[in-house]
């Protein structure tokens, strides 16, 4: 995620139309009640309804979002991803559920998909560099998924592993970070209905290079907070240590909320550039989702809590 040099996109801002079809034939397709397109259940996609911008018309192009990556596993190199991460095999998945939790064990990834009814939410996306997207992400509500393990009163956090394996992720063979990627959420964040567990986008299974089979969504924090492949899911009481923690805690805390006051320690968190448009739009706090979200931050100190 540090940035070595500018990125040199030159795409413009156009949605891909044709893909854009697709994907309102996909929702036709999946029927009424599997994707609710500005679902009552989700405050933060209800942008038009409250007044704000529609993000609809903001959509990156698909092309964009599964061509300009971050999945160190795979390199450090923004097209990295969509190059090499063919190598990983998704099908068979599994994910292991341990710690603070009644109904631990190892499930099949179909399994515990089964029961989960798959909506589209429309999230903006930042990444601490500076960049930003809109995506159209295919999936369902982490919480709704984590009640199903019975954490305990003592699970106070929530910690996720991607999956390590060098050979078919082999940019784990090089030390850039420690291994495997982890990541953490407080459990109210956890179970706040904007966060998601995403598995695809524009109406499509999620690429290998965007964090498939299954991977994190939080749109009020900056990416690298939702993690990718996901292995392991962990409760725990203590407040666990992230990567990105580990390889520079100066710069990355274990909150890692949008915050355009709070600078990383090498560059301006006011503003940002949209993936396909060359002028810098103004950062939101809390990526604009400051209505739903601000509530878990009440009392906290943003500046130190970073
Ligand atoms: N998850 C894993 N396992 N490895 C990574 O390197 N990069 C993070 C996050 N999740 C990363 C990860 C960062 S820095 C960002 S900005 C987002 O993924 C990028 O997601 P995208 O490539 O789908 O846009």
């Amino acid at each position: 995620m540090i940035l070595k040099k500018k990125p040199t996109l030159t795409d413009h801002h156009v949605t891909d139309e044709s893909l854009y079809k697709a994907r309102r034939s996909f929702i036709k397709t999946m029927g009424a009640g599997s994707i609710l397109l500005g679902s009552t259940l989700a405050p933060g996609i209800l942008s038009a309804k409250a007044g704000k911008p529609d993000l609809k018309s903001e959509l990156t192009r698909y092309k964009d979002i599964t061509s300009y990556n971050n999945f160190y596993e795979f390199g450090t190199g923004k097209s990295d991803p969509a190059k090499y991460a063919h190598t990983l095999k998704t099908s068979p998945w599994s994910i292991h559920v341990d710690g603070e939790c009644s109904k631990p064990g190892t499930f099949a990834l179909e399994d515990l998909l089964k029961p989960m009814q798959t909506e589209e939410r429309i999230y903006r996306f930042r990444c601490v560099e500076g960049w930003s997207m809109v995506i159209p992400w295919q999936g369902f509500e982490l919480g709704k998924l984590l009640t199903r393990f019975e954490p305990t009163s003592r699970a106070k956090y929530v910690y996720f592993e991607t999956l390590y394996d060098p050979k078919q992720m082999p940019g784990q063979k090089r030390s850039v970070l420690e291994w495997p990627y982890v990541e953490g959420l407080r459990m109210d964040e956890a179970m706040h209905p904007l966060t998601l567990l995403a598995t695809g986008l524009y109406g499509k299974d999620l690429l290998n290079q965007n964090g498939a089979p299954l991977r994190l969504v939080v749109p009020w924090k900056y990416g690298f907070k939702s993690i990718k492949s996901i292995v392991k899911i962990h409760f725990l009481e203590e407040q666990p240590i992230t990567s990105w923690q580990k390889a520079n805690a100066v710069e990355y805390g274990f909150y890692s909320n949008v915050n355009p006051e709070v600078d990383h320690p090498r560059w301006s968190q006011k503003r940002e550039r949209r993936i396909g448009e060359f002028r810098k739009r103004k950062t939101l706090f809390l990526n604009g989702y400051a209505d739903e979200v601000a509530v878990l931050y009440k009392g906290l100190d943003l500046k130190k809590n970073y």
